[in-house]
C-alpha cells in the first residue's frame, strides 16, 4: 500500500477482462483529468464473456485485490460481463467504494426511452445472467427490455474491423430483431461495442437513441467521487499505470484503438505476487 494518508490522492483502480476497459479509462481521463488511474487489464484470462459466473467472480475479486494492494480508493469495475455477475460479491467482500458499469448505463436507458422499449447488447454472459433486465425493470417495471447477445463483435473490434462490410451484416444480423420489436434506446452493454457506434448509427439511423456505457460510468465515478469526497486535489494531470496479466505482441494496437493514444509503458502482472 501507497504510504499516502489522504485517501483523495489515491488512484481510481480499473480491472477489465483485457483492453476493452480502456474506453472506460478514456473518458474518465475527460472527466477526471486530475485523477491518477491505475489499470488492471486480465489479457491472460479473457475472454469473460464465455466463462461461468462463478468462474468470473472468482476472478473478479482477484482483480479487485491486485487493485486494493497497489493503492486505490474506488474500483470501477469497467468490464460488463464481471460486473454482471460479481458487483455485489465484490461490495460485500470489499470496503471500499465499487462502482460497475451495468447502473450507470440502466439510468441512462430508462431516462432515454420514450416508448419504454430498450434493447441490449452483450456477451453471452452478460445477456443471460439477466442482471440488465434486472437493473432497467428495478427503475422502471414499464420498460421491456429486448436482449441479444452479440458475441462476434468483440474480436472484431479488436482486429481493427470497424467499417468493414462484413462487421456491418453481421451487426444488421444481430440489431434488426431489435429494431423489428420497435426499440427506441440501444445499451452498448460490453467495452468493445464504443468503437462500433459509427457502423451502428447506420443502421439505426437517428430512430435510435444509443447508451454509452463508458461515458456514464465515468460521469458515474465522478459524481461517487464528489459525494465521498474524494476528489484528488492536485491540479497536474493525473498518472495513468497499467497493468496486463499477460503481454501479447498485439496488446499496444488494440490498446491504442481504445485509449485513442499510445500505451507507454505496461507493466505484466501476475495474480499471485
Ligand atoms: N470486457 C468484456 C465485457 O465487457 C468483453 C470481452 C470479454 O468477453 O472478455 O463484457
Amino acid at each position: 500500500m501507497n504510504p499516502v494518508t489522504d485517501f483523495r490522492q489515491l488512484a481510481i483502480g480499473v480491472f477489465d477482462s483485457g483492453l476493452g476497459g480502456l474506453s472506460v479509462v478514456k473518458e474518465l481521463r475527460k472527466v477526471l483529468p486530475h485523477e491518477d488511474i491505475i489499470y488492471f487489464g486480465d489479457t491472460a484470462r479473457l475472454p469473460y464473456g464465455s466463462k461461468s459466473p462463478d468462474t468470473i467472480r472468482k476472478f473478479s475479486k482477484e482483480n479487485t485485490r491486485f487493485l486494493l494492494d497497489r493503492g486505490v480508493k474506488i474500483v470501477v469495475v469497467a468490464c460488463h460481463s464481471a460486473s454482471s455477475v460479481a458487483l455485489s460479491d465484490l461490495e460485500r467482500e470489499f470496503s471500499l467504494p465499487i462502482i460497475g458499469v451495468l447502473y450507470p448505463a440502466a439510468s441512462s436507458a430508462v431516462k432515454k426511452t420514450r416508448n419504454k422499449k430498450i434493447g441490449v447488447i452483450g456477451t453471452h454472459l452478460t445477456i443471460e445472467t439477466g442482471t440488465y433486465e434486472k437493473i432497467i425493470k428495478s427503475l422502471d417495471a414499464q420498460v421491456e427490455i429486448i436482449a441479444k447477445p452479440a458475441p462476434l463483435l468483440v474480436p472484431l473490434v479488436e482486429e481493427g474491423w470497424v467499417k468493414n462490410s462484413i462487421t456491418l451484416q453481421i451487426l444488421k444480423i444481430y440489431l434488426e430483431p431489435l429494431l423489428k420489436e420497435k426499440i427506441d434506446t440501444l445499451l452498448l452493454g460490453c467495452t468493445h461495442y464504443p468503437l462500433l457506434k459509427p457502423a451502428i448509427k447506420k443502421i439505426i439511423k437517428d430512430r435510435v437513441n444509443l447508451v454509452d456505457a463508458s461515458l456514464e460510468t465515468a460521469e458515474a465515478t465522478k459524481k461517487l467521487l464528489l459525494e465521498k469526497n474524494l476528489l484528488n486535489p492536485q491540479k497536474s494531470q493525473g498518472k495513468l499505470k497499467f497493468y496486463f496479466s499477460d503481454l501479447s505482441p498485439q496488446l499496444y494496437l488494440i490498446a491504442r484503438r481504445f485509449l485513442g493514444f499510445e500505451l507507454k509503458e505496461v507493466i505484466r502482472a501476475s495474480l499471485s505476487e
